[in-house]
């Protein structure tokens, strides 16, 4: 037991459950939100990526004379990689854990980041950003979960959110050095390369951190839970005692297998689960992420100079807006957030149309373009960004958390290596106008989806949560 748990548990036994000393809980809490701030770090990897690809392969391309083939090689070797990733991690969290999972997948990402920055040919290149993409996989499936396992259930739509704030910080950072190196000779070594320093924090940081309780329990390490628990934990040993009884009561089975996913309770938590994954992507969020730039070049400004600011517009508006959700979460609940935002994706996307169909060459809309562009992605930032990694992290039942999370981030991965593969396409089918409504009247869907499906997890425990689909299954 450590020194610190010991000084809680002395504290909380002589005061009793709630009169937990003030400098106890102070240091309880803080433990609690380094932890999830630590295992969100994950998301920078995820973001980073994202972020830098469309800048580096600028270069990449004339410097390896790629054709459009190979370029579709180099960038959707991470999203296929991460689907194969969120595969390995459905079986493996379950069986080393959700941190020595998080601490493998920052491992691996440096080895990739180091092999693509030095790579001499466009193989040695595509395997180095599967191998990335393994480990964005890995860690996208699992830190979420990890950091709802951990969380208090009235700061857990905050602190999960820590994953999300992560990817967009990752993206913007992405966006800065990509402009940095934007004139270098051989600049994307120096891009893909410097996505190992978030990784090395990573793999720093988690050494540190707690196992995740639910996990320590799972495979029958009380006493390590235990003190797990009063590492991140602000009330005393009688509600401690009390959370483990729940989480063991929850625990029909040890560890499910894929047909337990068939259950009917599961199966409603699914279609929650990996509806929101196609839908976070379908309603096209990386079309602006990856070609930002492009969209507003077309709508009619020439100077690389103006796009570009406009694209780190994009990237501020994505990080800040997702500061906002963090303090809303807990608050007005993920149903709300989801209404709002949603409305918004879809408002922001028939707008944008608009302006494609009043034209280049006029300053109205390129306004209108810009200003879209920008509700768009705080609208994103507020409901489906972080809410689709909230939920698939909290809604599945412990004996099958890792492998329904997993199924969620393999089908997130992979329509979102579908939809940046047709986007272009969709606009030489149906025009700019057309591919952007087209977003929005999947949005409106969304909508629906939303307000029929999506229950609100605001406040509950993890296993109270099970007991709604356990409900609704009946
Ligand atoms: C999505 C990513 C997206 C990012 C943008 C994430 O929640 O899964 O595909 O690029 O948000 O902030």
């Amino acid at each position: 037991m450590s020194v610190h748990s010991h000084i809680i548990t002395a504290n909380a036994t002589s005061e009793g459950e709630d009169l937990m000393s003030g400098d106890a809980r102070a240091h309880a809490y803080r433990n609690v939100i380094i932890t999830a701030a630590t295992a969100g770090l994950a998301g920078l990897l995820f973001g980073y990526d994202t972020g830098v690809i469309a800048g580096a392969l600028l270069q990449i391309t004339p410097d390896f004379g790629l054709g459009s083939f190979e370029s579709g090689l180099v960038v959707g070797a991470v999203p296929l990689g991460a689907v194969l990733g969120a595969w390995i991690a459905s079986s493996r969290s379950d069986k080393y854990g959700r941190r020595t999972l998080i601490l493998t997948s920052g491992i691996i990402f440096i080895i990739g980041a180091i092999v693509a920055a030095i790579s001499p040919g466009t193989w040695v290149l595509v395997a180095s950003r599967v191998v990335i993409g393994v480990a964005i996989g890995v860690a996208s499936a699992v830190a979420p979960v990890y950091i709802s396992e951990i969380a208090p259930p009235d700061i857990r739509g905050r602190l999960v959110t820590f994953f999300q704030l992560a990817v967009t910080i990752g993206i913007l950072v992405a966006y800065l050095v990509g402009l940095a190196f934007a004139d270098s000779n051989e600049g994307w070594r120096w891009m893909l390369g410097l996505g190992a320093v978030p990784a090395l924090a990573l793999v720093i940081g988690i050494i540190r951190l707690p196992s995740s309780p639910r996990w320590l329990l799972m495979v029958g390490r009380e006493d390590d839970a235990r003190e797990a628990l009063q590492r991140v934990r602000t009330e005393g040993p009688e509600a401690i005692e009390l959370e483990i009884k729940e989480i063991e009561s929850s625990m029909s089975i040890h560890e499910g297998s894929w047909r337990d996913l068939l259950a009917p309770a599961v199966k409603a938590a699914l279609v929650v689960g990996i509806g929101l994954a196609i839908l976070q992507q379908i309603t096209g969020i990386n079309t602006v992420i990856y070609y930002a730039p492009t969209i507003i070049q077309e709508t009619g400004i020439d100077s690389d100079a103006s796009s570009i600011l406009a694209s780190l517009g994009v990237g501020i508006v994505n990080v800040l807006m997702t500061v906002v959700a963090l303090r809303l979460l807990d608050t007005r609940g993920r149903r709300e957030m989801l209404f709002v935002g949603v409305s918004g994706i879809s408002i922001s996307l028939f707008i944008l149309g608009l302006a494609f169909l009043i034209g280049a060459d006029s300053t109205f809309a390129t306004v209108m373009a810009i200003g879209s562009l920008m509700l768009f992605v705080s609208s994103f930032a507020i409901s489906l960004g972080p809410i689709f990694w909230l939920l698939n992290a909290e809604i599945y039942p412990l004996s099958v958390r890792s492998k329904a999370a997993s199924a969620g981030t393999m089908t997130n991965w992979f329509f979102n290596f579908l939809v940046s593969l047709t986007f272009l396409p969709l606009i030489d089918l149906l025009s700019q106008t057309g591919a952007f409504w087209f977003y929005g009247a999947i949005g409106l869907v969304t909508l629906w989806f939303c307000w029929k499906y999506v229950p609100e997890t605001k406040g509950r425990s993890l296993e109270q949560i099970n007991d709604i689909f356990e409900r609704r299954a009946r």
